[in-house]
């Protein structure tokens, strides 16, 4: 049986939808290049001021459930493969965002200790906002927030000043000095 032809209406309307979907994951504020913190990382393209909404970290929408499974195969395949790496970012109670998609260009965006931007979460969207005044070829950051439990899975590179060596949410600093000083005294 001879499959149905598309459209040129049909095809057009198709390309038209991928083009939209590409384009929310871009901004005229930022590009990819190689990072000095870890592989590909965002930098800006031009003076970006406090507090300008500077891209969207686009990607699925996903129930808890589903987003917990994804995580842990994610998670797998960057322990196995060294350079892939978890894009779950939790949205609500319900939801997640599974930013594993290469339209995404925010998912590239490394951890700082020091962070020049923030993710904002604005309904079922994610924004990445400049918490400073950011210059044309800086590269842009924010706090991953991930919990001191698993800190020594996360050692983190991203050389500032006052940088805590492991990638944990500032909120739990105090927490991680704790841990850092037990581990000290019992050697
Ligand atoms: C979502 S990716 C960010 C993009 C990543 N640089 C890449 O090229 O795929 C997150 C991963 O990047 C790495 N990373 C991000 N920030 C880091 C930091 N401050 N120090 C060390 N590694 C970092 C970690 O391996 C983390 O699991
Ligand atoms: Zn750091």
């Amino acid at each position: 049986m001879a499959a149905k032809k598309k459209s040129v209406k049909d095809h057009n309307g198709l390309h038209r939808k991928l083009v939209e979907l590409w384009n929310r994951g871009q901004s005229k504020f930022c590009e990819v290049r190689g990072s000095e913190i870890h592989g590909r990382g965002v930098y800006a393209t031009c003076f970006i001021p406090k507090e300008t909404q500077i891209i969207e970290y686009v990607g699925e929408l996903v129930e808890k459930e589903e987003s917990g499974r994804r995580g842990i195969s994610q998670h797998a395949k960057s322990l196995k493969t060294g350079d892939a790496a978890v894009y779950i970012f939790t949205l609500s109670r319900k939801y997640d965002i599974d930013g594993n998609v290469p339209w995404n260009t925010a998912r590239l965006i490394n951890h700082s200790c020091a962070p020049n931007c923030e993710a904002w979460i604005v309904g079922r969207k994610i924004f990445i906002h400049s918490l400073t005044d950011i210059n044309a070829g800086d590269e842009l950051t924010f706090d991953y927030g991930f919990d001191v439990d698993c800190y020594e899975d996360h050692p983190c590179l991203c050389g500032k000043e006052g940088c805590v060596g492991y990638i944990v949410s500032r909120s739990q600093w105090a927490d991680l000095e704790v841990r850092l000083r037990a581990k000290t005294v019992k050697k």
